[in-house]
């Protein structure tokens, strides 16, 4: 693959953000590029990292046929795990899930692992390991697509990935999805850093209008809590930024290693609560660190990588929509990073949009703690063992 060098970035305490990298050419061999601006990432190392890289589809309730593209698409040597929030009463929708992965498995031999959210050994290994802030008041999993991420990771653990990545499920061009995985493997491949985030821009983000199909570059959620975030570092630093594109990127990978010092956040906030909570690990020091110190001393590499393939997804219209900026700013109003003066700022900026009529309704997102801390292998015991929906497929 060719991408642009990742030339330009800031340094903002150990966290080492580049500026977006565009891809130039999605497949290229090991030959020597001779420009000081272009990185060469090789086919061949690409397909090397993808085996130690499991793919996570958070899903809930999506057409049968856009989980069925996302599936075909991803690398096969990149372990699938599928974590499943659909709805198991009548029509059971997560029976026709596993039918179908089922048959792709049978068709296509990849490796796959997939539970439902809900699932009884889940819970209770997550309970007998004392994560606890990931269950319900009756002790189940709660919904949300950041607690299937848990869950996602945790599997992607057990069987001994490397790193993580996420795709959501509800992608309509399957030859996007095949280019994320392996834009995930570029970045990892680019990081001197064990501390390894990859996150995606897209280049369009098409609409279908009265005129045809229009190229938009932008979502608007991504606009606003992008400038919002540089904001946050402005802030801190006193130069005003525009490095952070990638706000809300739901397709991210990352390393274990990193993984396993991050907060979850619920709802949308999960993606802006990334870059909030890593911004205010690396300000603070002493004992709130002391998990990081690795992290810190090695340094923590973020890329931003902007995709060849235009994202279209599922529209959940313009309350989803309102959601998403809400809870994105909320993350950003609530972090210990954000000033008073941004905080009016943001509050003005919803009400004009008619997003929020009252600050109190920017409620601070609930927080799930960092899952590495979790005996991987005995929650993974747990889970084979009183599972009632835990599917390995394997050849
Ligand atoms: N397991 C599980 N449990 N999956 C879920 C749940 C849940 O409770 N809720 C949603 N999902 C799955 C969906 O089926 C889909 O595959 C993915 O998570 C994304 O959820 P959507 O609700 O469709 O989000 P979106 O498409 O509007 O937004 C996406 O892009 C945003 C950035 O533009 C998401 O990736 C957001 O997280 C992201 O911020």
């Amino acid at each position: 693959m060719l991408l642009e060098a990742p030339i330009y970035k800031e340094i903002f305490g150990a966290l080492i953000i580049h500026e977006v990298q565009k891809v130039l050419k999605l497949d290229t061999e090991t030959e020597t590029v001779q420009s000081s601006v272009i990185q060469n990432i090789p086919r061949e190392d690409i397909y090397k990292t993808l085996k130690e890289l499991a793919i996570v589809v958070p899903l809930k309730n999506e057409k049968l046929q856009l989980l069925d593209g996302v599936l075909k698409a991803i690398p096969h040597k990149s372990p699938i795990i599928i974590v499943s929030g659909s709805d198991r009463e009548a029509p059971n929708r997560y029976k026709l899930e596993m039918e179908l992965v089922k048959h792709f498995y049978n068709l296509t031999r990849s490796r796959v692992v997939m539970v439902h959210q809900k699932d009884v050994g889940v819970a209770e290994a997550f309970k007998k390991l004392d994560y606890t802030e990931i269950l319900d008041e009756d002790s189940n999993v709660r919904s949300g697509k950041g607690e299937g991420m848990i869950i996602g990771t945790m599997l992607a653990k057990a069987i001994g990935a490397k790193y993580v990545g996420f795709v959501d499920a509800d992608n309509y061009i399957p030859g996007s999805v095949n280019e994320y995985v392996k834009d995930y493997a570029a970045g990892f491949l680019m990081s001197d850093s064990e501390y390894t985030m990859v996150r995606l821009s897209w280049r369009h983000k098409p609409k279908v209008s009265k005129r045809g199909l229009y190229f938009r570059k932008w979502g608007r959620v991504s606009e606003i809590t992008n400038r919002f975030l540089n904001l946050l570092m402005a802030e801190q630093t006193g130069f005003e930024t525009n490095i952070i594109v990638t706000g809300n990127a739901g397709e991210h990978a990352m390393s274990i290693k990193l993984a396993d010092l991050m907060e979850f956040s619920t709802g949308y906030s999960i993606e802006p609560h990334q870059w909030t909570y890593l911004l205010e690990k690396v300000s603070l020091e002493g004992e709130h660190t002391n998990s990081f110190k690795d992290a810190l001393e090695q340094g923590i590499e973020i890329f931003q990588i902007e995709t060849l393939n235009p994202h279209i997804h599922e529209e959940k219209g313009q309350e989803h929509i309102k959601e998403m900026v809400k809870m994105s700013l909320a993350t950003i109003y609530h972090s210990p990073l954000c000033t008073k003066s941004l905080r009016e700022r943001i509050i003005r900026d919803m009400k004009l949009h008619r997003v929020i009529e009252d600050e109190k309704e920017l409620e601070a997102p609930r927080v799930m703690p960092p899952i590495g801390n979790i005996d991987v292998q005995k929650w993974m015991q747990i889970v084979k063992k009183k599972s009632d929906t835990l599917l390995i497929l394997e050849p």
